[in-house]
């Protein structure tokens, strides 16, 4: 046999530097070896990332000081959204510990801000709030200083701060009901058509107004029993009635 045949059968190279890639020389193996390295693990690629208890510690850590900084600069003061939790608080935890108060008009009217060893409170619809923690509002001087003290649930409905600090809300559906429905009858009178259809209207104007009173009240009832980053607080309740109507046809 010659020697081309034989290499053709065994397919061994004769020039180690022609040599085929399933046979190799021990040198250029290393070489080829190296080279394919890479691509060789094709399961590796597709194996699915896992993260682990840290990966979410981190994304969680990251999370809480990008919300933190975001509160920062737009509260310009909390790093929790003005969010401080009632046990952070010593006059919420001396007020629990206390009980609620039970306080006539006359008592209330003590808690105005003047008296510094006091706590300023207010009261709506016979609520009373803590409200110490905004004396630039409440206390002495403070552009709302008249709702402290008192109940005046009256006004926080009307914006007549004057004639309405009252907790006296009879009749002040009125300030929201067409005034028209409110008068007399006109001069010549109306039709029977008219006068029903008249009644009617004010049937509904009045469901309707007496619905915005109490959604105007409790919107205020919600704010003081801890809204605003809960910085104000439910206390008590006012004692005793004798309150009187005061205020008219809406309007100061
Ligand atoms: C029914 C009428 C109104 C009532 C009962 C009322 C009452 C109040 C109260 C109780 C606060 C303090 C809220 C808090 O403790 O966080 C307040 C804040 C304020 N009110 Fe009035 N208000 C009335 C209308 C108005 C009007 C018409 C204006 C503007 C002309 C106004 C301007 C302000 C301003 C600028 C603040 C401060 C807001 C803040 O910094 O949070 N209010 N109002």
């Amino acid at each position: 046999m010659s020697s081309s045949t034989l290499r053709s059968r065994t397919n061994l190279p004769t020039d180690p530097q022609h040599a085929s890639p399933t046979t190799p020389s021990t040198n250029s193996a290393n070489t080829l070896s190296k080279a394919k390295a890479p691509t060789l693990p094709a399961e590796d690629d597709t194996t699915p990332t896992r993260l682990t208890p840290l990966d979410i510690l981190r994304v969680l850590a990251g999370l809480l000081l990008l919300s933190s900084t975001l509160s920062y600069f737009i509260t310009g003061t909390s790093l929790t959204w003005n969010y401080r939790p009632a046990f952070t608080r010593p006059a919420r935890i001396k007020a629990w510990l206390r009980g609620p108060l039970h306080l006539t008009d006359a008592q209330l009217s003590l808690y105005n801000g003047t008296d510094p060893n006091l706590p300023i409170l207010l009261a709506v619809n016979g609520s009373i709030y803590d409200v110490s923690a905004a004396p630039h509002y409440y206390g002495p001087g403070g552009m709302y200083s008249f709702f402290a003290g008192r109940d005046a649930t009256r006004a926080f409905v009307t914006g007549c701060f004057e004639e309405d600090l009252n907790g006296d809300l009879r009749g002040v559906e009125e300030m929201f009901v067409s005034e028209e429905l409110l008068v007399g009858e006109r001069e010549g009178g109306y039709s029977r058509e008219e006068k029903r259809e008249r009644k009617l209207r004010r049937e509904r104007e009045w469901r309707v107004a007496r619905r915005r009173v109490e959604d105007t009240v409790r919107g205020w009832e919600a704010l003081f029993d801890g809204g605003k980053g809960g910085r104000y607080f439910w206390v008590g309740r006012v004692e005793g009635g004798g309150r009187e109507w005061v205020g008219g046809l809406g309007g100061c």
